[in-house]
């Protein structure tokens, strides 16, 4: 400084006019020594106060001290304010010095002091650079400033040293430096995300100064990074079973991405779903998460492959595979449908039949879809499998309606799950009649008694058949079986109604005609063919006391008619020596009915001489029941109550005369005179001719009586005799004298009483044999009269 100094005064002398240069090494503040400036000047400090140094200029910059001279800052002084940023900066004024005056020029050169270091503007600086930017790339950086100038604020920038960036430095075209990060190497966000750098300014004063600004490099984001699934193939064997509630979640696919912000934000999509999988799964694309939107079937399908994406925000994505395997359930109940079934069947039908056909379907799998079939119960039905899933129902036996008339057949199908679920189907079965039953009647015989003389139309009974068929099957209708009864048709007399199976009498029935009725009832079911079965139905008809007794001897009056010997009848002969007891006659009377009612009882109801006969109660005997005597009139008149033992009796009377004689002759004429009386009885005129043709006959009549007579005489003396052998001589011995016998109706008696009887004779004759004697005879049935000279005699049913 001193040399610069030195030489600056020289040169100052040099110059015409004396110059001195002051410089000041930098900006002083207020009283700050320039320099001394009057030992400059060659002043002394003795001749000071007398010079009196005075400094002109416009401003007081400075300031001179009156005692020795020097120069010292007035105000404070700022380079940068008086010159700017020119290089140089001086402020020059005069120096006064009286005694004697003198102008010195003086100029003070204010030097720059490197007192400004660089500034940056700010003391940070940010920058975001893509890492996807390609190395080389330029970044300007912040300019620094240096206020001082020359030298002084000539700047030097410098980076810290980093493998990734360096520093540029380029000349602005106003000359400025520029400085610019340059990326050297590719960066990568994933691996160092941000920088730290400090740009330093160093400006050429000396010593220099710096100044520093941080640079924080922000390496942003680029979506560089795809997302990546943590596993390409999500092997879900879910064994997801096919019941997992709707709502769970399957499994989470997780993807990461290395990126941040958008490029890291992952969304999950299905990439391929089928149609019926996206209504099956959703996708939570957020979380990644598959949920069941729906309930699995394994029936419908028991995997799934799910391609799932995942997607970042910058479009990169990855794919996954989840496989999602779905075990089956026996969820799933067999099924019966019913293909084909009858409802109806005919109990005919063969074994075997096929009564249904079904199908029986599990949708399960394995074991749980494994079916078996069964019937309930004990039903006579079976199982048959047909093809596949197919079963038939086939009657096992034959059927009968009439025992299960309908049927519920309950097929069962179980499957093989545990537990196993089941099902099953009611076949409901009617059984068809058919007509294999024929009518029962209810009782194995049918008989009935009714009596005689019922009203037409009488119920006589009622036959019953039932048929076990059903319908038209069973439905009995009733008819008479043939037959005939005396030659008439048996549907004369009886008819069964055909419903009912009530049999009505047509007619009146006579026991008289008709003992009993045997017949048939045939009862016939209404099938086609018709079955039909018989009963035997008997019908006993009952006797009634319809049947007045009817004499036979002697006849009544009107019965004789006209024909000759007709006034002989009913008139009996009584000798006048007979013994008491002594047999005068016999009443004979038949009873058309039977029994108590066909059993007759005589008695005398009215004599002339009440006393002289008697009559057997049941033989009908008239007897003498004292001698006759000489009082006793000749013609003696009986009447002969014959009653029978019904209830009420009937009864009938015979009239019977009785002549006591002495002699034929006697006998005769009483005869004759009742034989007049009986014809005048009779109304009959008195001819002479007849009556000499009476008499004529009456007396052939009485020869042959007498006769006969006089050969019962014969037969009863030698019949007494064998009465008195032993009994084992003859074969009629033992038998009652009055006895009824019965053949075919026919009333018949046994008599020991001979007499000449005289009855009608009808067609059908027939010859007795006797014991011992041929009598030729006319019998006939009931009502018909016997013609005949009876001796004695007796039928019975086996043996004459
Ligand atoms: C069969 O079932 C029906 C109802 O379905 C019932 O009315 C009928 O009585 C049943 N028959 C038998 C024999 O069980
Ligand atoms: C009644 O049935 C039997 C068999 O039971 C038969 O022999 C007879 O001929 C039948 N009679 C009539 C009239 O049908």
């Amino acid at each position: 400084k001193e040399a610069v100094r030195g030489r600056e005064r020289r040169l100052a002398d040099l110059a015409a006019f004396q110059r001195y240069l002051f410089s000041l090494a930098r900006e002083l503040g207020r009283g700050s020594l320039v320099g001394p400036l009057a030992r400059d000047l060659g002043l002394s400090a003795d001749e000071l106060p007398a010079r009196k140094l005075r400094l002109s200029e416009e401003k007081q910059y400075f300031t001179v001290n009156e005692e020795n001279g020097n120069l010292y800052v007035n105000e404070r002084l700022d380079r940068e304010e008086m010159c700017g940023a020119t290089a140089t900066c001086s402020v020059s004024f005069e120096v006064l010095v009286h005694n004697p005056l003198n102008v010195f020029n003086v100029e003070v050169a204010i030097e720059d002091v490197n007192d400004n270091s660089p500034i940056f503007r700010k003391s940070f600086l940010d920058l975001d650079i893509d890492e996807m930017i390609p190395p080389g790339s330029r970044f300007p950086l912040e300019i620094a400033h240096d206020a001082d100038a020359g030298r002084n604020s000539l700047l030097i920038y410098q980076l810290t040293n980093d493998p990734s960036f360096t520093l540029a430095v380029t000349e602005n075209p106003d000359g400025s430096k520029q400085p610019e990060l340059v990326l050297e190497r590719a960066l990568d966000r994933e691996k160092q995300s941000s920088f730290e750098l400090v740009l330093m300014a160093v400006d050429g004063g000396d010593p220099a100064r710096s100044g520093t600004v941080q640079v924080r490099i922000n390496v942003t984001d680029a979506n560089d990074n795809p997302p990546v699934f943590s596993k390409k193939v999500y092997e879900y064997m879910v064994r997801a079973p096919e019941d997992v509630p709707v709502g769970s979640t399957l499994v989470t696919v997780t993807a990461t991405d290395a990126d941040e912000g958008v490029n890291g934000e992952i969304k999950y999509a299905f990439k391929k779903i089928t149609e019926r999988a996206s209504k099956i799964f959703h996708l939570d694309s957020e979380t990644g998460a598959v949920t069941l939107l729906q309930s699995l079937d394994f029936e419908e399908g028991d995997s799934y492959e799910l391609q799932i994406q995942s997607r970042d925000g910058g479009g990169l994505f990855d794919t996954a595979e989840v496989a999602i395997t779905i075990t089956d359930i026996n969820d799933n109940a067999p099924v019966i449908s019913v293909r084909s079934a009858l409802s109806e069947i005919s109990e005919d039908a063969k074994s075997g039949t096929v009564v249904a056909l079904l199908q029986v379907q599990d949708q399960d799998s394995g074991p749980n879809g494994e079916v078996r079939c069964s019937i309930d119960g004990d039903v006579p039905f079976r199982l048959e499998k047909s093809l596949d899933d197919y079963y038939r129902v086939v009657t096992a036996r034959e059927l009968d309606r009439e025992q299960v008339s309908e049927y519920n057949v309950t097929v069962r199908a179980a499957d093989g799950g545990s537990p196993s679920l089941q099902s099953s189907a009611v076949l409901c079965l009617r059984v068809l009649d058919v007509n294999d039953n024929a009518p029962v009647f209810a009782e194995e015989r049918y008989s009935a008694r009714v009596a005689e003389n019922n009203a037409a139309g009488a119920l006589v009974l009622t036959v019953r058949a039932t048929d076990a068929d059903w319908g038209q099957n069973a439905r009995v209708r009733y008819r008479l079986g043939e037959g005939r009864v005396r030659g008439a048709p048996l549907s004369s007399y009886v008819s069964v109604q055909a419903e009912t199976g009530a049999l009505y009498a047509l007619r009146s029935l006579d026991y008289e005609q008709v003992r009993e009725l045997r017949l048939w009832v045939v009862a016939e079911d209404g099938g086609a063919p018709a079955l039909s079965s018989n009963v035997s139905v008997e019908v006993q008809i009952v006797d009634e006391n319809d049947n007045a007794p009817q004499v036979l001897y002697p006849a009544p009056a009107a019965a004789l008619g006209s024909g000759s010997g007709g006034a002989w009848s009913g008139v009996e002969l009584a000798p006048r020596w007979s013994e008491p007891g002594a047999l005068v006659a016999k009443v004979v009377a038949v009873d058309a009915d039977a029994g108590q009612n066909a059993w007759l009882s005589y008695e005398l109801a009215k004599a002339t001489e009440p006393a002289l006969f008697r009559v057997g109660l049941h033989s009908g005997e008239v007897r003498t029941a004292r001698s006759p005597l000489a009082r006793d009139a000749a013609r003696q008149s009986l009447v002969v109550v014959v009653k029978d033992h019904g209830r009420p009796a009937l009864s009938a009377t015979a009239t019977l005369s009785v002549v006591l004689a002495e002699s034929v002759a006697e006998l005769l004429a009483e005869m004759g005179s009742a034989a007049d009386e009986a014809a005048a009885a009779a109304g009959e005129p008195a001819g002479s001719l007849t009556r000499w043709l009476v008499l004529a006959v009456a007396a052939v009549s009485c020869l042959f009586l007498a006769f006969l007579l006089l050969l019962l005489a014969l037969r009863l003396r030698r019949w007494h005799r064998q009465q008195l052998l032993p009994p084992a001589s003859g074969a009629l011995r033992g038998v009652p004298v009055s006895h009824f016998v019965g053949i075919d109706g026919v009333r018949a008696f046994l008599q020991s009483y001979s007499h000449d009887v005289s009855l009608t004779a009808d067609s059908r004759k027939s010859q007795l044999r006797f014991s011992r004697r041929i009598f030729p005879l006319a019998i006939s049935d009931r009502s018909q009269r016997v013609r005949g000279f009876v001796h004695r005699f007796f039928f019975t049913k086996d043996r004459l």
